[in-house]
């Protein structure tokens, strides 16, 4: 029978016994993100797994964030719980479609999304995640830069730095790109003194209607020091669980029920058990990706 507590005792037991961390992405499912020794958004889980010193990394999200986490500690065993766990968004730009895009423009640097595979890192300058893709963006000082996977967080920041020339990729998130203006509009007008938080890889035409524009870490810390107590969460809804722990008083709607990663909820406790028990599932970058890829990704966890 299927018994939660017991799997969260012997999955915590056996995480001290195998020197293993648990990472896990706000968008887990409760009980996944209950079981980890830390929960939180694409930029603290790599730095997390930068910094940890444990030997082995169990990553409750899905693959490239797995990838990411052995690139910046190709010493550690990393484990991936379910290996079907992709990004659909990732899968939008290959290697080879980006090596023909950057040989068309010769010169200009490439910015890339985290929600790629190690081997679109490895021909990048710099990856960038949701929470900090602006600051990088400045950072590098470039008048034109290639953007992709994802067309939406590019153009959250071409809008945000009107001085760079941001030519987009046709990637999207499909959970994201999902949510319509129209949406956004019933839920104010049914709940007119929430504030309405959107993450970038929504639409830009949603992303105009939200009150803050923000990663899924981000959305927490502006819920538990804003002033209002009704929130729209715009992303997927993995991070209600996270917002009703963080901010217990305050109230959380979700806005629409599509706003589900299948992808995300692949991973359970039963899952996390078999691979921290049988070592399986590690995940593997080669030692060239892993060569070229570093300095873009050390270039991401250092800014912002
Ligand atoms: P963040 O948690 O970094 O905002 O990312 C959202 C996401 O889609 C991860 O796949
Ligand atoms: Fe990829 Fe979207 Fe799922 Fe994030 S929510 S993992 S971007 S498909």
């Amino acid at each position: 029978m299927y018994d939660p507590l017991a799997l969260h005792d012997e999955i915590r037991d056996l995480a001290r016994e195998r020197d293993a961390v648990i990472l896990a992405h706000n968008y887990q499912c409760g009980e996944v993100q209950d079981v980890a020794d830390f929960v939180g958004d694409s930029l603290g889980l790599s730095r997390q797994a930068a910094e940890t010193s444990a030997q082995t990394i169990v990553f409750a999200g899905v693959h490239f964030m797995a990838e990411t986490a052995k690139i910046l500690s190709p010493h550690k065993t990393v484990l991936l719980p379910e290996p079907r766990a992709g990004c659909p968004m990732a899968d939008m730009m290959t290697a080879k479609e980006l090596t023909l895009w950057r040989d068309d423009n010769l010169g200009v640097p490439v910015v890339t999304y985290v929600n790629s595979s190690a081997d679109v890192k490895a021909l990048s300058d710099v990856c960038v995640t949701s929470a900090n893709a602006v600051a990088v963006v400045r950072s590098i000082g470039a008048d034109r830069i290639l953007f992709g996977p994802d067309r939406n967080l590019g153009s959250w920041v071409a809008r945000a730095l009107p001085e760079v020339e941001v030519m987009l990729w046709d990637g999207f998130c499909p959970t994201h790109q999902r949510v319509t203006p129209e949406q956004i509009a019933e839920a104010r007008k049914r709940h007119p003194e929430a504030k309405v938080m959107a993450h970038p890889e929504c639409r830009p035409d949603v992303v105009d209607l939200a009150d803050a524009v923000l990663s899924t870490s981000q959305m927490l810390h502006y819920a538990v020091d804003s002033s209002a107590d009704e929130f729209i969460v715009v992303t997927e809804e993995g991070l209600l669980h996270a917002l009703a722990k963080a901010a217990p008083g305050k109230r959380f709607l979700n806005l629409s029920p599509v706003m589900l990663c299948p992808n995300m909820k692949l991973t359970t406790l039963e899952t996390i058990l078999d691979v921290l028990r049988d070592g399986t599932n590690e995940v593997v970058v080669s030692d060239d990706v892993r060569d070229r890829a570093l300095a873009a990704v050390q270039g991401m966890v250092s800014i912002g």
